[in-house]
């Protein structure tokens, strides 16, 4: 069926019918490239080009060569042409045998892949910044926008992600009177969890349901749950930094640096919080990427596919050295590990271009996509000067949107609302 559609795309019909071609009688016409096979009755229609297997195509032209024989008729050329479409061949008008390659139906409609468009948000840690009214409160912003994406199935890598972003008139604004030793609403973690938008403070260690208003620009945040440092016996909050959905609860993650923020809190939808060491996995992270003590790993991007089972951390920060302030700030990464559910097999890819003061706050994976492309804000903190960029890509590492400025402060959150 296919060598009868692959004919008649430049050869006549009847060729697909033998008893038909056999009685069609046929001229052979040398050209550099090889023979020219016309159809006598109709001379208009070229039956075909069987190239000479010395000849060498001009560059482009990448029709497959057959074998000849010296007396080819058609039912030689059916024959011959049992396998690709690409061995078919026609001549140019000038009669001058320069080659095409036969090209299949291009069945591609409509031209424009279908394209998903996502409501998303990203929140802020203002850090100092955070303090407002009079020492009173403390601020942070919700930027929402909107995620488009056209997935080219065939060719993943050429997938197109567009952002577009609500008018900064629109940027909601949260704020809350809660604070750790004068510093609270430094929320670094944005999830849709039971229904609902949660988001933790990385000072306070307080989980807030956030009442966003499509109506208002104020978005009221609810203390839901606090989560302590550590296994529970320290009197600080844990520093919260990643967030993902895993059955059925929320897991909230710290940098996996030192002691506490090596835990891990699982909420329950309730706001029941188990404590879990999870020393093992961050040690396996960074053996992934030949990381030992002092040099370390700051993990504030991690998502679960419950599609794929797997893991995905993207570092923020790995360095091979002990903590140092002017190092640290150099030691943005540009590495994403993918693991399977007991971090056993890791599996590294390098994304995009390695900015060495720009790191992974945040990940998500795009919905729609069965979790083969991703969302990231990388941000910037290197001496006064914080930025946040948005970018997209898929697990094999292509880039589908490069680093795009969005914000001069630093968001440490992105989910899809
Ligand atoms: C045609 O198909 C047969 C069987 O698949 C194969 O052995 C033969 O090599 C093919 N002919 C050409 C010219 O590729
Ligand atoms: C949203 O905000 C408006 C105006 O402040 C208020 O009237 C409305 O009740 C709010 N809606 C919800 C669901 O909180
Ligand atoms: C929690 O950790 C502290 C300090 O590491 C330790 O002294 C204590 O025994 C631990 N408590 C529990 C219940 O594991
Ligand atoms: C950063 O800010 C501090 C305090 O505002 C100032 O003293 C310092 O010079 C600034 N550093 C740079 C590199 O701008
Ligand atoms: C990203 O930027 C590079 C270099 O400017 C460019 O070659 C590439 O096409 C861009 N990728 C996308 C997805 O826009």
């Amino acid at each position: 069926m296919k060598l009868c559609i692959s004919f008649s795309v430049i050869l006549l019909i009847s060729v697909c019918n033998p008893a038909n071609a056999g009685s069609r009688p046929v001229s052979r016409k040398d050209s550099p490239a090889g023979f020219i096979l016309h159809s006598e009755t109709e001379p208009e229609f070229i039956w075909g080009l069987i190239p000479n297997p010395n000849y060498k195509a001009p560059s482009g032209r990448t029709g497959r060569f057959l074998d000849t024989s010296s007396s080819v008729g058609k039912q030689d050329l059916v024959k011959q042409n049992n396998n690709s479409d690409d061995d078919l061949v026609k001549e140019n008008d000038d009669g001058k045998g320069s080659l095409h390659k036969a090209t299949k139906y291009n069945a591609r409609y409509p031209l424009t892949p279908p394209s998903l468009r996502f409501k998303f948000g990203v929140i802020a840690d203002l850090d100092k910044k955070s303090l407002s009214g009079g020492g009173q409160e403390f601020k942070a912003y919700l930027k929402e926008g909107f995620i488009k994406v056209a997935q080219n199935l065939e060719k993943p890598e050429e997938s197109e992600i567009d952002v577009e972003w609500k008018p900064e008139s629109e940027i909601q604004i949260i704020k809350t009177g809660f604070n750790y030793g004068g510093r609270g609403l430094e929320l670094s973690t944005l999830n849709v969890f039971n229904g609902k938008i949660y988001s933790c403070g990385d000072k306070t260690g307080i989980v807030f349901e956030l009442l966003v208003n499509d109506t208002s620009i104020d978005v009221t945040p609810v203390p839901w749950a606090i989560l302590a440092d550590g296994n529970s016996s320290s009197g600080k909050g844990f520093k919260c930094e990643w967030a993902t959905v895993k059955d059925e609860s929320l897991w909230i993650g710290g940098h996996g640096t030192s002691g506490g923020h090596k835990y891990l809190k699982i909420v329950s939808p309730s706001g029941q919080v188990e404590h879990v060491d999870w020393t093992q996995n961050y040690a396996k992270l960074a053996a992934a990427v030949k990381i030992s003590s002092p040099g370390y790993l700051t993990n504030e991007a991690a998502a679960w596919s419950e599609t794929l089972k797997k893991w995905v951390f993207a570092p923020r920060k790995i360095s091979k050295e002990a903590f140092k302030e002017e190092t640290d700030e150099r030691s943005g990464s540009n590495t994403v590990l993918i693991a399977d559910e007991d971090f056993n097999e890791i599996q590294m890819i390098k994304v995009g271009e390695l900015i060495p003061t720009h790191g992974f706050s945040s990940i998500k994976f795009i919905p729609g996509t069965e979790d083969k492309i991703m969302v990231g804000i990388k941000s910037v903190e290197a001496e006064n000067e914080t930025e946040s960029y948005i970018m997209a890509f898929d697990l094999k590492g292509n880039v589908l949107l490069n680093e795009t400025l969005f914000a001069s402060d630093k968001y440490e959150g992105v989910e899809f609302f």
